[in-house]
């Protein structure tokens, strides 16, 4: 069925008044996560501490995420952020055998390098896979570095400063060809693009619900493939993350047999109300069809912007990019501030103003964001 994006952009009020292009900072605010953040607060009030219902709202969560990655709910730890989960995951690692090496690359964002750095007291020799002099990372780059003592090659599947896609499928190929595992870093793309875990290849996923899954902060995942599961035990642990949760036994440690084993205390309840209603939205629009609206709209960006003669740094090709268009400029903080002055909202990394795009926006948002770019281009594009 085909979906009816005019409809679905109605429910996001913001988009009455602005033209928002800022999802890959923090999503537009849906009326049934307002409403669902409201039906937490108005259960604290009629019930107080509701958790047969507050329970049922995580497991929702877990499911949902399932769902969308194509795997079982079993493989899904529901997680505090991206962070929590990777940190959980690497506390489940050695690093005093001969696979030392984790690769990370150029375009991570930090906190997917930061962590595996923090594994160096453990033993662990983190790589970096660095970019060609046209500022993307082919895969000849992973595959110099990626060999028999590499455990892990932990990227990103969009980069947060440029918009550029890795080729995951082809970088997931070399790993396991080398018997090294691979960790997704899916936060710049789920919900934007389609992300199947089992086509993909991927052994781990990390992602979060406040960007493209349209949910809130303080909400993650870790995806963990079903053979894996049980042979990593995680040091980063809490009563959340054991078999029975209830036995509040404190003589042992007993993992759950499923990826809840990565959790950890409890559950932030509210933010699993938004979560919830954010996710169910995302499945109901079809990830398929968000793909093909989100690139459709990203291509028309940049090819705007090659006609006002201020090209984008973010790959033209189709299976390079995600869902950010990033313009560079010699003042991101003075565009951004002129572009919010005209109802436009953006965002800037280093030397870039990242116009990013969901499936509630329209050829007119991104037609009115490179009309006023073309007003500001004397003063703002590179000096070259
Ligand atoms: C690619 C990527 N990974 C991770 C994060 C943040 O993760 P966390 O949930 O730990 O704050 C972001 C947020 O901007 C991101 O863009």
């Amino acid at each position: 069925m085909k979906t009816n994006f005019a409809a679905l952009r109605r429910r996001f009020p913001v988009l009455a008044h602005k033209t928002y292009l800022n999802s890959g900072s923090y999503c537009a605010l849906a009326d049934t996560v307002r409403e669902a953040i409201e039906a937490y607060m108005d259960d604290r009030l009629a019930v107080g501490a509701n958790w047969d219902v507050w329970i049922t709202k995580n497991e929702s969560v877990r499911s949902l995420v399932a769902q969308l990655l194509g795997v079982t709910p079993d493989e899904i730890a529901v997680t505090a952020s991206a962070s929590a989960g990777i940190n959980a995951l690497a506390s489940a690692f050695e690093f005093n055998g001969p696979r030392r090496k984790v690769i990370v690359s150029d375009f991570e964002f930090p906190t997917n390098a930061q962590i595996w750095h923090a594994q160096e007291r453990k033993g662990a020799q983190v790589v970096h896979v660095p970019r060609a002099a046209d500022g993307y990372i082919p895969l000849e780059h992973f595959e110099r570095l990626i060999d028999e003592h590499t455990q892990l090659v932990a990227v990103t599947h969009v980069c947060f400063r440029n918009g550029a896609r890795l080729d995951i499928p082809g970088i997931v190929k070399l790993a396991h060809a080398r018997g090294a595992r691979v960790l997704l870093d899916t936060y710049q793309a789920i919900g934007a693009l389609q992300v199947d875990a089992r086509s993909l290849g991927v052994d781990f996923i990390v992602g979060g619900m406040l960007k493209y899954l349209l949910g809130t902060a303080g909400i993650g995942f870790l995806y963990v493939r079903q053979e894996l599961i049980e042979s990593l035990t995680p040091t980063n642990s809490g009563w959340f993350a054991q078999e029975n949760i209830a036995a509040m036994d404190i003589t042992a440690n007993r993992p759950s047999p499923t990826a809840r084993r990565f959790e950890a205390g409890t559950p932030a309840v509210v933010n699993c109300y938004a979560a919830e209603a954010g996710l169910k939205i995302v499945l109901e629009a079809d990830p398929a069809q968000i793909e093909s609206r989100v690139r459709a709209l990203t291509a028309r960006c940049l090819q705007r912007l090659v006609e006002i003669g201020w090209p984008a740094v973010t790959p033209a090709d189709d299976a390079r990019r995600g869902p950010m268009v990033a313009v560079p400029t010699h003042d991101p903080a003075g565009l951004f501030a002129q572009l919010m002055e005209q109802g436009i909202v953006t965002s800037f990394r280093d030397n870039n103003i990242r116009a990013t795009c969901h499936f509630y926006n329209t050829d007119e948002d991104i037609d009115r964001f490179v009309a006023v770019l073309a007003g500001q281009r004397a003063q703002f594009a590179p000096i070259s």
